[in-house]
């Protein structure tokens, strides 16, 4: 025990204490800080703070202090070697005090930055009796020799240093765990599926045979058909299904980032031995993984993903140590993946692979049962979330919005559908949703603006000139068409087309 307590450094423990419980974050300072107290409180000429990255199982230097502090950061010390590294392997504290003589001293370092050691005293830093670190102070000053006092004291400071990476830690897990936690609340809700069309229904037979086994599955189809909900139905329909399900969109990143989203990265310099960051393969160890828009992904990222499918094996970025999972693979793409196998954008061997299992999931307008199906699930659910008054709400459709729903063709498929209703049910005011609260584009087929403004505008002078002959003509067809001097077939048409007799019934 220290036997006498010296003011000034009973003075200098409670401000280190103090920033301690206020600073988790900027740890590095922390550290550096207890190191400046150490080496002036046991008069020492410099001072290095050693600490253990296991992976490599050697430790380098988070704090170096001392006129050639800068030059030693460089430098790493294995596990075992040197005096820091005897202190880390024997868990134990040490007074060198003739380090000339002394055989575990790595003479190397101090050689090629010109700086010699006479003495040192090295002391474990630990966390649980675990060595994570290594203190160590250089050359007592006034050529004194270190003693036991010194050793209690630079004891005590490891202590704290432990602590200030304790807190960091802690600190770094809870913040982990709330982003975890953010995105189980903000994505992890399952979506109701909503089937009534025989061939969506076929899917979702085939969907049901295919989770049960492990094999990597690709979803096809146009943006909005619901390739997403698909990977959501495979996965609940799996004996993974109480493991997590974790969504990554390939095209939301730029190329470096979404390296270390998906397989994580071990963080430079002193983080390092903290934590490493887990990516989305290692969270999603034991369930399923979602690779959206798959064809975005790049080259190089390919590489890896393969090897995963195929050994199950990856390395985190900045690391050799190979990482094992068990993840099955669910991906989706709206893109012409074969296309882009050919023009050499996307590797064939991962597309074999994925390809093992494709499923296509049918445009919308190839599903009429479903539209009126999932217009009614859209407007029920809304309307649940909607603050209109009750006598203001929508409770169905008319006959003519049904027709003109039919009738339509979806581009944007269920994701179009659901906004249009969204939008119906807000500007709605009557008990049935009407074809004019559906704003649904006529020529959606021109992808030229300027063509599809003169098209929209020929579109509504023919349906108000038409409306007009045909109310003249008590809306009797074959005189309307006589009117015209057009042919009641063409007629007929054109009303269904323009949607007409709906306009006027809604
Ligand atoms: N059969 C369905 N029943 C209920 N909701 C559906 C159905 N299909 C799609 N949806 C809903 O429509 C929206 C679009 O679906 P999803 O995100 O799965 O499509 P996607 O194919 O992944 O689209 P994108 O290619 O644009 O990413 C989602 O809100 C989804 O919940
Ligand atoms: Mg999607």
């Amino acid at each position: 025990m220290l036997t006498k307590i010296d003011i000034n450094k009973f003075h200098t423990l409670i401000e280190i204490n103090s920033s301690l419980n206020s600073s988790y974050k900027d740890v590095h300072s922390v550290l550096s800080r207890i190191m400046e107290s150490a080496t002036r409180l046991c008069d020492a000429h410099a001072s290095s703070l050693l600490l253990m990255d296991k992976e490599k199982n050697e430790l380098y230097f988070e704090v170096a202090l001392g006129e050639k502090g800068g030059d030693v950061k460089k430098y790493t010390v294995k596990f075992g070697e040197g005096i820091a590294g005897w202190v880390a392997q024997n868990n134990k504290s040490i007074i060198v005090n003739d380090v000339a003589n002394d055989k575990r001293h790595l003479r190397n370092i101090g050689e090629e930055i010109n700086f010699t050691c006479k003495t040192i005293l090295a002391v474990p830093m630990r966390i649980k009796d675990e060595c994570i670190g290594v203190l160590e102070l250089i050359n007592k000053k006034d050529d004194g020799l270190f003693t036991q006092d010194d050793i209690e004291w630079l004891e005590i400071f490891a202590n704290q240093a432990a602590l200030a990476i304790i807190n960091a830690r802690s600190m770094e897990e809870s913040l982990r765990e709330i982003k975890q936690l953010q995105e189980q609340l903000t994505h992890n809700q399952y979506h109701t599926v909503i089937a009534k069309s025989p061939c969506f229904l076929e899917k979702l037979e085939i969907i049901d045979k295919v989770a049960k086994t492990d094999s990597s599955v690709l979803l096809l189809g146009e943006s909005g058909v619901g390739k997403e909900l698909f990977a959501e139905q495979i996965h609940l329909r799996s004996t993974r299904k109480n493991a997590p399900f974790i969504r990554v969109n390939c095209a939301a990143l730029p190329e470096g980032l979404l390296e270390s989203e998906l397989f994580g990265h071990v963080k430079g310099a002193f983080t390092n031995a903290i934590s490493n960051r887990q990516g989305r393969f290692e969270m999603a160890n034991g369930g399923t993984i979602f690779l959206d828009e798959i064809g975005d992904l790049p080259l190089s990222l390919q590489a890896k993903i393969l090897r995963v499918i195929q050994e199950k094996k990856y390395e985190k970025v900045g690391s050799d140590a190979t990482v094992t999972v068990n993840v099955r693979i669910v991906a989706a793409t709206n893109k012409d993946l074969e296309q882009q196998v050919q023009k050499g954008e996307f590797r064939h061997d991962l597309f074999y692979r994925l390809n093992v299992f494709p499923i296509y999931i049918p445009p919308l307008r190839q599903r009429p049962e479903d539209i009126i199906e999932l217009a009614h699930f859209f407007l029920k659910n809304f309307m649940k979330e909607t603050k209109k008054q009750k006598e203001a709400m929508a409770e169905g459709f008319s006959q003519s919005a049904i027709e003109a729903m039919l009738s339509y063709s979806w581009p944007g498929n269920v994701r179009e559908l659901q906004n249009c209703i969204e939008r119906a049910c807000v500007i709605g005011k009557n008990k049935l949703i009407g074809i004019e609260d559906l704003f649904l584009k006529t020529g959606t087929q021109d992808k030229d603006d300027g063509m599809r403004d003169l098209k929209a505008a020929l579109n509504a002078f023919k349906v108000n000139f038409i409306r007009k002959v045909l109310e003249e003509n008590n809306w009797n067809q074959t005189e309307t068409a006589k009117a015209l001097a057009i042919q009641r077939t063409y007629l007929s048409r054109l009303i269904k087309d323009l949607q007409i007799d709906a306009i006027e019934k809604a």
